[in-house]
């Protein structure tokens, strides 16, 4: 069961990138997000325009460039999206890193694959099908939508993101995507006991 109707309070995004340095998020992950590395290993993705949604940090963005993607990274946070810009451009990467809120997208084109690691899990639950509709009209035609969120399994982690059942993302996703795999997983970061989570992958249907 999701807790959709409890409503779940979040940091000002931009205050908090402002405050902090984002190494000490309870996100960071250096590395690309093993689910999503072995799923693009598992369906022989090697290439191609990739979208991360809510990039924040930006480390998963570097990673998909490093591995020859051609990358846009959105945040919100204006000062995340500097951040890590200003990151990128230390490690010579050329990401196309945009604010944009996914809720009233400015994106245009269309992309191979779509990553939303902690960003659908953040969003006021009335607003789950603005964001599908924007996932939808940004994934090309035989494109692969790749989500990690909190699962309905997590308890130790008090407030925070909304948890979800598989059944909820059937329903939020369903009526436009197909699902190839929804499996339990954690979420790496910061935090001493990685939080549950969902892994899921999608194409349009
Ligand atoms: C839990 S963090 C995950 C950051 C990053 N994906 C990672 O794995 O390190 C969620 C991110 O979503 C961003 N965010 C929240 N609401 C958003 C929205 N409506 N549009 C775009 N980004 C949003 C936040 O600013 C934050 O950086």
């Amino acid at each position: 069961m999701s807790d959709k109707n409890e409503r779940r309070a979040f940091p000002d995004w931009e205050k908090l990138y402002k405050a902090e340095p984002v190494e000490k998020m309870p996100w960071f992950n250096p590395e690309l997000d093993s689910d999503l590395a072995e799923a693009l290993e598992a369906l022989d993705i090697r290439g191609g325009l990739a979208l991360d949604i809510g990039t924040g940090p930006g480390t998963q963005a570097f990673r998909l460039a490093e591995m020859g993607f051609e990358v846009t990274a959105t945040d919100l946070s204006p000062t995340a999206i500097r951040k890590a810009r200003k990151a990128a451009r230390e490690k010579v990467l050329n990401i196309d890193f945009r604010v944009d809120n996914i809720l009233a997208t400015r994106l245009s084109g269309k992309f191979d694959i779509i990553f939303d690691r902690g960003c659908f899990h953040v969003l006021p639950p009335e607003q789950r099908g603005v964001y599908g509709e924007a996932v939808e009209g940004l994934l090309n035609d035989g494109g692969y939508f790749f989500l990690k969120c909190f699962s309905h399994r997590e308890t130790k982690v008090q407030g925070g993101p909304y948890r979800f059942t598989r059944k909820a993302l059937k329903e939020a996703f369903g009526p436009a995507f197909r699902a190839i795999s929804i499996k339990d997983t954690v979420y790496q970061g910061t935090l001493e006991a990685l939080p549950k989570a969902l892994f899921s992958v999608w194409v349009r249907k």
